[in-house]
């Protein structure tokens, strides 16, 4: 591991983007000093300059130099969840360049918690801007292997084992005011709202959760996201397989090929078959394992993978993991 660091941080100080292992999900890393590395990011991912991406840092301290104001909120939120899955979106300090934060005046830090993310992290000394290591609107990548095949082995990768959680981090955006704080959770993930408020009750701050955020404080939500390479098609209520087939056939004929810049994933012809995914009733190992049986159905000869969705799914637990299937999907019955 020790040289595969070093090779690591090589490309990084040369300005080259690299495969870093999270728990949460793989990233493509460059570090936030170096433009080139940042604009890399963007064209090997065919991403819009619109979403903006996430540091990483290694420490509080670290934190601190990428925000122009670091709050008793930023810092409960800090010692309680990180190292770990959350993401905070906060004022951004000069350090950050606008190609980071699509133009915007927030910037959205995390401290993973992935050993060899740290470890990379201190080699370095400097953050890491890394968005998930996938093609714009495609599946997130949650082992190395995922990575090298996304980008055609053109990427060096830091292999650091199948990620834990499997989803992405959750996005907070943190507004500290002189009377209390506001929070929205921008992206749900493996911290729940619940676990904050329980946090935050144990300190004299008022907070209040707010659901509804202007669309241009939270560029990166399309509707259609982490789509795998055959067609996902969510089904909610019981229908019988020829009966579902006639109207997948028939949704597909009506609906668009592109929705909010993301391309539709659609068959070639009339599905005659379809595969079923099913994950665990647990949700956290069924969140650890969707992405990559998305990529296993959607690699062989399938035509398309239909999910049922039931009263298992149901609850804040599960919530995080159903809205990526929920978006990972081209139709939903
Ligand atoms: O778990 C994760 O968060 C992974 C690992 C690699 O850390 N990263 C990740 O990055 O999922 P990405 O770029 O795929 O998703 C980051 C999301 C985007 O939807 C982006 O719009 C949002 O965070 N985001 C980043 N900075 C923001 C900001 N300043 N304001 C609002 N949203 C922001
Ligand atoms: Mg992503």
């Amino acid at each position: 591991m020790k040289r595969d660091i070093q090779q690591a941080k090589y490309l990084l100080d040369s300005g080259e983007v690299v495969g870093m292992p999270t728990e949460t999900v793989y990233g493509l890393a460059a570090r936030i000093d170096m433009p080139e590395g940042i604009k890399k990011i963007f064209s090997t991912k065919e991403r819009p300059f619109f979403d903006p991406l996430i540091v990483h840092v290694s420490s509080i301290e670290q934190a601190k130099t990428v925000t122009a104001y670091w709050g008793s909120v930023a810092q409960i939120l800090a010692q309680s969840f990180w190292p770990g899955p959350l993401t905070m979106i906060l004022p951004k300090g000069d350090r950050v360049n606008e190609m980071i934060t699509s133009g915007l005046d927030s910037v959205g830090i995390r401290m993973p918690s992935h050993p060899a993310a740290l470890e990379l992290l201190n080699a370095v000394g400097t953050p890491l801007a890394a968005p998930s290591a996938n093609k714009f609107g495609k599946t997130s990548p949650t082992s190395a292997e995922h990575v090298k095949s996304e980008f055609n082995n053109q990427v060096f990768v830091l292999d650091g084992g199948a990620c834990e959680v499997g989803i992405e981090s959750t996005v907070l955006l943190v507004k500290e005011k002189q009377n209390g704080v506001m929070l929205s959770i921008l992206r749900k993930g493996h911290v729940l709202q619940s676990d904050i408020q329980k946090v935050l009750s144990q300190y004299s701050v008022p907070f209040e959760f707010v659901d509804k955020v202007d669309k241009k404080e939270s560029p990166g939500h399309m509707k259609h996201h982490y789509m795998p390479e055959i067609p996902l098609i969510v089904v909610n209520h019981q229908m019988h397989p020829t009966d579902l087939m006639q109207q997948i056939n028939k949704r597909f004929r009506e609906i668009p090929d592109v929705v909010e810049e993301v391309k539709i994933i659609k068959p070639n012809e009339q599905i005659t078959d379809f595969t079923v995914l099913s994950l665990s009733e647990d949700p956290l190992i069924a969140s650890r394992e969707f992405y990559s049986q998305l990529r296993k159905l959607g690699s062989g000869k399938n035509q398309c993978i239909v999910f049922y969705k039931t009263s298992v799914h149901q609850g804040e637990r599960w919530d995080s993991l159903m809205d990526r299937m929920n978006k990972a999907a081209s139709l939903i019955f």
